[in-house]
């Protein structure tokens, strides 16, 4: 018996010390609970409301059980319980309760739906998104910029995503944001929030999508206003000339203009950068080293990592569209300086 009690302690705390580490362990890049834009903000008062609710039940609930359990457990010699039928005033209170917490449930509900259904307002910043798998494209027609993967957006200023897909469902969430929304073919889906906070938040596809969908990540760059601008300035302007490029890079350049055998080996039968090619099929590179990660956030865009990514794609992202060209190590250290240097 005292063994038992001991095993039974030892799993008790061990259970508790689990929940301890999985549980309590910041930071949470990825938390719902903690929104920094107004659709986040809305889902979480919305959760809140709903939590106190369910509170309330669990514990009137659970008060009553230990109250009957105790109060009305067997005892030796006792009689036989007497049977009681029906008692109006009881029905219609348990009947009613539900129905008044259900309804006070459904009235925020269906207004936050409609709160949160993508209608931008005037002056909105607009962004065409595209899923492929797997990393993520976007588009400014304001500024007629095209990226790929960091969503830079203003602190303060509405921005109106209109998704949609090349492929596969995809589905976009950046939870500190906003709610997720289906990416589909054929079909642009809205989504709409104000960032309050400048930072960088992280996002991740959440619809599954093949093979590496769970290395389809995203992150939001929210910037203030004048880091907006100058953001906007740097993706706009043309990539340094040739001339101006280091050897090494000027090497680099060469590397990502060569024709391979085959053909879809080159860098340019899929990537565009901006007065060198036009490659539509992979992500837009013409300011890729102004960006903190690489293979949609799947390593970090140092000189390290990003020579992993070129070494091979497929061994970092299985799957990845993006096949194992082959490169020479000199090859890889050229490109990296060339495509470190389009900022
Ligand atoms: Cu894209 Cu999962």
């Amino acid at each position: 018996m005292a063994l038992l009690r001991g095993q039974t302690q030892t799993a008790l705390a061990l259970g508790a010390l689990m929940m301890w580490v999985v549980g309590c362990q910041g930071p949470f890049p990825q938390s719902t609970l903690a929104p920094t834009a107004d659709f986040g903000a809305h889902i979480d008062d919305l959760f809140r409301w709903i939590f106190w609710f369910a509170v309330a039940v669990f514990v009137v609930v659970e008060a009553l059980l230990v109250y009957v359990l105790i109060r009305y457990r067997a005892r030796p010699g006792a009689p036989e319980p007497e049977r009681v039928h029906g008692n109006t005033l009881l029905e219609i209170g348990w009947t009613m309760v539900p129905a008044i917490i259900l309804i006070l449930i459904a009235a925020p509900t269906i207004q936050t739906i409609f709160r949160t259904d993508g209608t931008p307002a005037e002056g909105a910043l607009e962004v065409d998104v595209i899923g492929h798998q797997w990393w993520w494209e976007y588009r400014y027609p304001e500024f007629g910029i095209t990226t790929a993967n960091e969503l830079h957006v203003q602190q303060g200023r509405q921005v109106s995503l209109r998704l949609t897909s090349q492929d596969v469902i995809h589905s976009f969430w950046a939870p500190r944001l906003g709610g997720k929304r289906d990416v589909i073919a054929g079909r642009t889906n809205r989504l709409a929030f104000t960032p309050d906070s400048v930072g960088v938040f992280l996002g991740q596809c959440a619809e599954f999508c093949g093979e590496s969908h769970a290395k389809m990540g995203l992150r939001v760059m929210v910037d203030a206003p004048e880091d907006f601008a100058a953001w906007v300035e740097r993706e706009r302007s043309a990539p340094a000339p040739a001339e101006s490029l280091s050897a090494l890079a000027r090497q680099g350049l060469e590397a990502f203009r060569l024709v391979r055998e085959p053909a879809s080996n080159s860098c340019i039968a899929c990537h565009a950068v901006q007065a060198v090619s036009f490659g539509v099929l992979g992500p837009n590179l013409s300011h890729v080293g102004g960006r903190t990660t690489v293979g949609a956030a799947a390593l970090p865009n140092t000189p390290a990592g990003l020579a992993q990514w070129l070494r091979d794609p497929v061994a970092v992202k299985p799957g990845s569209k993006m096949p194992r060209i082959g490169l020479t190590e000199d090859e890889i250290t050229a490109l990296v300086a060339y495509l470190q240097g389009l900022r």
